[in-house]
């Protein structure tokens, strides 16, 4: 039996192969490549010395999918792919209803077909759009303020009506904070399309000296320091986080409604909080200058992380030092990514 994973070529997906393939799950990948390259599977390869099914396709391509779940005996999903630049997403947001939204739904309706009931998906704390007060629980009100933010919600919907349609389905809903960080190795980690709009990548790749300084959106928020307040979770207890998941919905007992869960920390770190950590971990001066607020941003986001422990006995292990030093790892032998000696 395999496991399909979505969008399993991308930042987080790559990662999450690594812990599927230490926990003993057999996988295999379907990406379109659209955000990623084939790069990474090779090195995820190399990690775990094993090599990868690989299938290029769109989720949206109902026919390749059919194919895909003739040709491997699919259990489970890990729907990673999608579209995730808030920004882009209001200048084009047909493309982000359909890339994600059709996606899902071609998704779904392939393993109906195939009598495929298990998936866990990946949505983010977006969907708490600015929250009452913090920590951020699972019951909290949910709100969207952009496309992106409502492909997320949207779906959330969709597959808690899927549920109530046939209540065979076992469904885990992943809110993940921010992660950041990469690989111990420092071979596969996040590689942003031109300038990265999130803060860890702006910064690594200021310390590599790709860009002359991080610009700070907002110095007058209500948080100690005044910068905007995140919960930052390495991408590897993220990872982590999908197989406990993944076993979670093995184990389920039937009947039992779609879990909603929370993967953060449960800390806050502050702009200047990171630039600090990161100028420790990096030995690398990180120029910044404080500049207006960015539209749609929150003073304070970060997770009360207390129900994946309850329910998934899992919880984040890593610190902001931790993050730093394997977000600096990556950048700095990769200062392109994942191509090789080329500008991006
Ligand atoms: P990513 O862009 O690195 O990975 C997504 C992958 O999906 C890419 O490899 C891309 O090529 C693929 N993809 C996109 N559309 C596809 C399609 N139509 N058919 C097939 N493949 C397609 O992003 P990521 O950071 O790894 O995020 C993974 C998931 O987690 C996304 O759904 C994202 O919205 C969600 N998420 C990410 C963050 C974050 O900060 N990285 C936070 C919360 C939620
Ligand atoms: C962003 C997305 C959110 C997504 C999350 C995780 C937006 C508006 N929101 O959240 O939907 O779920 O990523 O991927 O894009 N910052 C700077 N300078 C920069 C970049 C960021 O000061 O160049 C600040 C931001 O103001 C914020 C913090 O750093 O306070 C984190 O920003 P970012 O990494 O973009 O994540 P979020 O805005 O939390």
């Amino acid at each position: 039996m395999q496991i399909l994973v979505t969008g399993g070529a991308g930042y987080i997906g790559s990662h999450t192969l690594i812990s599927l393939h230490e926990a003993g799950y057999d996988f295999v990948v379907y990406d379109n490549l659209c955000n990623s390259s084939k790069e990474s599977l090779k090195r995820v390869e190399k990690i775990i010395n094993k090599s990868i099914s690989f299938e290029q396709g769109d989720i949206r391509d109902k026919k390749s999918l059919q194919n895909l779940f003739k040709k491997y005996k699919i259990d489970s999903v890990i729907h990673f792919a999608g579209l995730k630049a808030v920004g882009e997403s209001v200048e084009k947001p047909i493309e982000y209803y359909d890339n994600n939204i059709n996606g899902t739904l071609t998704l779904l309706e392939v393993m109906k077909e195939y009598k495929c009931k298990k998936i866990v998906f990946s949505s983010s704390a977006t969907v708490y759009g600015d929250p009452h007060t913090t920590p951020i629980k699972e019951d909290f009100p949910t709100f969207a303020t952009n496309p992106y933010g409502r492909t997320k919600l949207f779906i959330e919907e969709i597959l808690k009506d899927l549920y109530i349609s046939d209540n065979e389905y076992k469904i885990t809903i992943l809110r993940y904070f921010n992660p950041v960080g990469a690989h111990e190795s420092g071979t596969i980690g996040e590689d942003p399309n031109g300038i990265p709009n999130n803060l860890m990548p702006f910064i690594s790749q200021t310390a590599v000296g790709k860009r002359e300084y991080l610009n700070i959106f907002g110095g007058d928020y209500e948080t100690a320091d005044g910068t905007g307040v995140r919960d930052y979770i390495h991408v590897v207890d993220l990872a982590f986080g999908h197989v406990k998941a993944l076993d979670y919905l093995n184990i389920q007992i039937k009947n039992k409604k779609p879990l909603i869960v929370n993967l953060g920390t449960g800390k806050g770190n502050s702009v200047l909080d990171v630039v600090k950590a990161f100028e420790n971990a990096s030995n690398k001066k990180v120029p910044y200058r404080i500049v207006e607020r960015r539209a749609g941003d929150i003073a304070k986001c970060y997770a009360d992380p207390s129900y994946a422990k309850e329910i998934l006995n899992w919880e984040a292990k890593k610190t902001i030092k931790e993050m730093c030093e394997d977000s600096w790892n990556w950048q700095n032998n990769n200062p392109n990514g994942y191509i090789q000696g080329e500008k991006k």
